[in-house]
């Protein structure tokens, strides 16, 4: 199936700036609009800086060879199997660095003429198939989505107590329209609504932590704290200890224990966490692309706003709390993304892959990991 969406240019216009050095034939040869080299690197370090499920970070890019743009591939090598067996996370997850990448465009000016999701004749997620195809239009000024280009490095999962403090109502609507721009909906839940769906998170995260084989793959995914680590031995995907946060010491806020220790450490957190979550009105391949997307602009929009979040995923992880986490009025599509939002900590930053190794060509002779 291929979706289609023709990308806001808002407030772009056709400029003459010459890029720096091209890719060659093939990419942006003869297009004096297309990213050259070094832009090239900042899209995709820009991608790569968004939120993964595990901080897999399970993604490629490619330039395109007939004109410029981007091929964005979901990298199955890095899937998390027992938790994400359908590759819904990974999805969500490459979604995300789709946006991130469409923001790092709006702020080199580069109008996103066409996003195809999922543009394989049998919308098949393998290591040569793009997950989603980015061409632009005639370079222009840089356009609306680049104000969230500053939020980028500053967004950080953030799973401490956040404070006893609503979030306005209007910053509330910012959140639901920046949903609503993705094709999706955001629900920021009442109090019975969150409570709701925190027990149901509860009931995901008790499964979940009672199955050896999950906790073990989960356990894989944390990072030993080296302090000061750098170069080629530092992690460079994978949550460090420092990312983690306490556990909550009234069982409200069903926090996932990475650890598996069980609550070692524990604190108070807000009396009535704030819950919202992200809907798509289908349940394919490209509705999972569709809410990662949403989801990261939700993200940038609130960090502007001073806002925290962090994910609790767990009942998405399973299909049949997945399946009561949908709205029981409405009963309306599907929930892909839980957030919690609050005012705290900023969290710590997380590692990150080299942009030489998102961009590597898996079927090249560099391509082993
Ligand atoms: C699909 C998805 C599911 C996630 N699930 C959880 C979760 O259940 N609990 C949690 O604390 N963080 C969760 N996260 C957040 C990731 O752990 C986090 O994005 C990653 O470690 C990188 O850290 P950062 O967000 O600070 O950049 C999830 C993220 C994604 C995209």
């Amino acid at each position: 199936m291929t979706e289609s969406m023709v990308g806001s240019a808002a407030g772009a216009g056709i400029g003459t700036a010459e890029s720096e050095s091209r890719f060659g034939a093939g990419f942006g040869a003869g297009v004096p609009s297309g990213p050259g080299v070094a832009e090239l690197r900042a899209l995709v370090a820009a991608a790569g800086a968004a939120p993964s499920l595990h901080n897999a970070q399970p993604w490629r890019f490619r330039p395109t060879g007939d004109g410029p743009g981007v091929l964005v591939f979901a990298d199955p090598a890095r899937a998390v199997p027992l938790a994400d067996p359908d590759g819904r996370g990974m999805l969500l997850s490459v979604g995300a660095a789709l946006f991130n990448l469409r923001v790092a465009a709006a702020q080199l000016g580069l109008p996103v003429e066409e996003l195809d999701l999922m543009p394989g004749p049998l919308g098949v997620v393998g290591p040569d198939e793009p997950v989603a195809v980015v061409r632009f239009g005639p370079r222009g000024i840089p356009y609306e989505l680049a104000e969230l280009a500053g939020e980028i490095g500053r967004r950080h999962s953030s799973r401490e107590p956040f404070a006893n403090r609503d979030v306005p109502e209007a910053v509330i609507g910012e959140l639901v329209a920046a949903a609503a721009d993705e094709d999706t909906v955001l629900d920021v839940l009442e109090e019975a609504g969150a409570r709701r769906v925190l027990a149901l998170t509860a009931e995901a995260e008790a499964r979940i932590a009672g199955d050896a084989a999950r906790r073990a793959e989960t356990g894989s995914w944390l990072r030993a704290e080296a302090a000061g680590a750098a170069g080629p031995a530092a992690a460079q995907d994978g949550i460090p200890q420092r990312a983690l946060g306490p556990q909550d010491h009234e069982a409200r806020v069903p926090v996932r224990d990475f650890a598996g220790n069980g609550p070692a450490r524990t604190q108070r957190f807000e009396a009535l966490p704030q819950v919202a979550t992200i809907a798509t009105r289908g349940d394919t391949a490209a509705d999972w692309l569709r809410a990662g997307q949403a989801m990261e602009r939700v993200w940038l929009v609130a960090t502007a706003r001073g806002l925290r979040i962090s994910v609790l995923h767990q009942a998405v992880e399973l299909p049949d709390t997945r399946w009561r986490l949908r709205d029981p009025e409405s009963g309306i599509g599907t929930v892909q993304v839980v957030l919690r939002v609050g005012y705290g900590p900023p969290g710590a930053a997380t590692s990150r892959r080299d942009v030489d190794d998102l961009l590597r060509d898996p079927a090249g002779p560099a391509g082993e990991r």
